[in-house]
């Protein structure tokens, strides 16, 4: 084989690398049902939350209400882009800009919940039990 082949090869080999990478990568695609679980030091206090991507989108739940990646104040993630998980950006301890993950997800589903139910519209929990089941 001359060397030029085998480069050319190689080259390809890598590609192609690259390209199951991405595909093995961050999901762009939401589960039915997942398990919220924050792993708190010392123990968590209450029991993980079960959100159904299904019932919310049945409801018509825009993905970037929960979704996001802000550019200065706009939002530029995009329906079918890879999704980090909340704790890639928001981490145990807030931040000048970034609130804590519990309270980025309490302001997140809580706050849906609160507003719908004031305007009377069809909501989700607002209660501890609720959400975190009787523990
Ligand atoms: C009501 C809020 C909400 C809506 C609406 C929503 N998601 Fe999600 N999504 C979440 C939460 C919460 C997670 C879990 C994040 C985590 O693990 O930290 C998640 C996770 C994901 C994941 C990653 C799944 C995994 O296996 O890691 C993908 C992909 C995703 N969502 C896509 C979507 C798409 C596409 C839509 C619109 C059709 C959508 N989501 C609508 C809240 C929402
Ligand atoms: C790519 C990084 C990133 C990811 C992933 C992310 N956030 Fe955020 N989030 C931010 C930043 C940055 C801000 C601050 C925006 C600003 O300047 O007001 C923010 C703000 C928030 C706020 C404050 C109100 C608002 O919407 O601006 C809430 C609540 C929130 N995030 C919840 C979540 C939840 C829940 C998830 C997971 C479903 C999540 N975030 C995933 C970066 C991220
Ligand atoms: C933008 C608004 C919005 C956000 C954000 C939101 N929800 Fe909801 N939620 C709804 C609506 C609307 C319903 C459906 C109410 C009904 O059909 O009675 C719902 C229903 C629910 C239910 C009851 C149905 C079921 O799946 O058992 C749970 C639990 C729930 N949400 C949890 C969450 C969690 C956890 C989050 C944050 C990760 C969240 N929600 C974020 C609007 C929202
Ligand atoms: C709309 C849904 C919702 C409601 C209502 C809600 N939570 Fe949560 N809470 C979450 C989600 C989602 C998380 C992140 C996943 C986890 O770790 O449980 C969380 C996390 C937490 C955590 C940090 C994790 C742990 O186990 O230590 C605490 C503490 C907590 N919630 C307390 C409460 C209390 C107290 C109430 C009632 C005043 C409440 N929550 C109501 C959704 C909710």
């Amino acid at each position: 084989m001359t060397g030029r082949r085998l480069a050319y090869l190689v080259g390809l080999l890598l590609g192609l690398l690259a390209l199951v990478g991405a595909r093995a990568g961050l999901p762009t695609e939401p589960p039915a049902v997942s398990l919220l679980k924050i792993r708190v030091p010392g123990g968590n206090r209450k029991s993980p939350v079960e959100f159904s991507h299904q019932v919310h989108a049945a409801r018509k739940v825009a993905c970037t209400q929960c979704h996001h990646d802000y550019r200065g104040r706009r939002n530029v993630w995009r329906k079918g882009q890879p999704v980090q998980p909340c704790q890639a950006c928001h981490s145990l301890r807030r931040t000048a800009r970034t609130p804590d993950l519990k309270d980025a997800f309490h302001r997140q589903c809580k706050g849906c919940h609160l507003q719908l139910k004031q305007r009377g519209r069809p909501a989700g929990p607002i209660t501890c039990r609720g959400c975190h089941g009787s523990a």
